[in-house]
């Protein structure tokens, strides 16, 4: 009797490891193409919402980045963009991840996909656990560039009972960009601008 109960016991385990360990890694490995550099994603700043923000005072982007908006210097500044976030702990607050349940779609956008994230900007994800705030896989072109001035020098001047804390560290002075506050402002607007269409939508 007992060598029944081991035998069952770990079958029952082995099919554990292989419902909750093995199959669930499948996609990884199906996904097709390669991981998108870097260097792609910043292969094009021009045209972009950031651009528009390098523009609007360029005399004092250029303090900081004297080559003015290249594909190098938006390479640079986007990877920046992302250490900011890391390091200010936004997703102890925040989650990078649409899914499918829920109301997540009507309320984030689009459903986040395996190779939306298969790049080097999302490597590794940040998906977070916490929504204190909302979901930010879809935030690039939700908000202007002199909107995220404003809430970032103090959320409550745009949301009046928001809990998010002020980040004045990343200005200069008050409407001042400073080099962190470029950074994170090209991550927020390049955030989901890279989900790739699919071609059922192209269609
Ligand atoms: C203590 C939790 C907390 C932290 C930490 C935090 N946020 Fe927030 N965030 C919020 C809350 C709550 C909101 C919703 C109210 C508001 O818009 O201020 C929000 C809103 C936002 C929005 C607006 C989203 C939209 O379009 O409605 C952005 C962008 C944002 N946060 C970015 C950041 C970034 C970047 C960081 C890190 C530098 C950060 N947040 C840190 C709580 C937080």
């Amino acid at each position: 009797m007992k060598l029944i109960g081991i035998v069952i016991a770990v079958m029952l385990i082995g099919q554990a490891i292989v419902l909750a360990g093995v199959l669930p890694m499948i996609p990884i490995f199906n996904q097709d193409g390669d991981t998108a550099s870097l260097e792609s994603l910043a292969a094009d700043p021009d045209g972009t919402q950031f651009a528009e923000l390098v523009d609007w005072d360029s005399e004092n982007f250029v303090s900081y980045w004297e080559q003015g908006l290249t594909p190098e210097t938006y390479e640079e500044i986007l990877d920046m963009g992302r250490d900011i976030y890391i390091a200010e702990g936004c997703s102890q607050c925040h989650t990078q991840q649409v899914r499918t349940v829920g109301n997540d779609v009507e309320r984030y956008g689009d459903a986040s996909t395996l190779r939306g994230q298969n790049n080097d900007l999302n490597a590794p994800q940040l998906l977070g656990t916490h929504r204190v705030g909302p979901d930010l896989a879809n935030e690039g072109g939700l908000r202007s560039n002199a909107w995220h001035i404003a809430h970032f020098w103090n959320p409550r001047d745009v949301i009046p009972n928001s809990i998010m804390p002020s980040y004045q560290w990343f200005f200069e002075d008050k409407g001042v960009l400073n080099e962190k506050g470029y950074a994170i402002i090209a991550y927020m607007q390049w955030l989901g601008s890279y989900n790739p269409v699919a071609p059922a939508d192209e269609e």
